[in-house]
């Protein structure tokens, strides 16, 4: 059976799965990895491979798998690319997706996590790690309390504005951020996500794109 996006979010379970997850993470501080999450790196993951020439269904997939990526905080933030791949799997099953667009899409999502080893293993992987990794922003911060900020809850905090674009002539794939360095300088966005930005290279790369970060309006990579 054809699966689509629309097939995933009329999907009861998969809301109910991922509401729960991001009120799970969210008593233990952890950032926001909301629906508003889900859709925003769905949305991105097809606008990607689709400007990059990508077949109408492998961005449909891309935009499925960055759907579906963060399921896993359902059963732990710690491990919740593997958790919620073989999550994704059950439920794609049980819906009819063909076996082979299942496979695509659990090998994003268990790949998405830099501390969990995470490669592009395939278009669709590498579509949700560079969008994924995009996602920084003020706005994903749940605590109120500066004192109890973590390194990342104040790198998050500092981005006033994200956005990630590709372009077909060129062959980038443009990161930009907008950063409040009364918060966080760009050294420490840089000592802090590294491994995130570099996992986002590779993505790129394997999208046959160069990466390009601009950071208020500077050109870093
Ligand atoms: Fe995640
Ligand atoms: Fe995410």
């Amino acid at each position: 059976m054809v699966i689509t996006l629309e097939s995933l979010k009329k999907n009861d379970l998969i809301t109910k799965y991922m509401q729960m997850g991001n009120d799970y993470i969210g008593n233990m501080g952890a950032l926001e990895h909301s629906l508003h999450h889900a859709e925003y790196i769905s949305g991105l993951c097809y606008e990607i491979l689709d400007t990059l020439g990508y077949s109408k269904r492998e961005a449909e997939l891309g935009a499925m798998a960055g759907y579906l990526h963060d399921i896993g905080n359902l059963v732990n933030r710690y491990g919740h690319g593997m958790s919620g791949a073989l999550i994704a799997f059950n439920v794609l099953m049980e819906m009819g997706m063909e076996p082979e667009e299942v496979a695509v899409i659990i090998g994003a999502i268990g790949n998405h996590e830099e501390h969990a080893n995470g490669k592009p293993v395939n278009n669709v992987a590498a579509a949700v790690i560079v969008t994924d990794k995009s996602d920084v922003h003020r706005s994903r911060v749940r605590k109120d309390d500066f004192s109890l900020f973590t390194a990342r809850d104040r790198v998050n905090y500092a981005v006033t504005k994200s956005s990630i674009k590709a372009d077909a002539e060129e062959k980038t794939i443009t990161l930009k951020l907008e950063i409040d360095t009364s918060v966080c300088s760009v050294m420490e966005y840089f000592e802090i996500f590294l491994t995130k930005m570099l996992m986002c290279r590779h993505a790129a790369e394997h999208l046959q794109c160069e990466l390009k970060i601009m950071i208020n309006e500077i050109r870093l990579l």
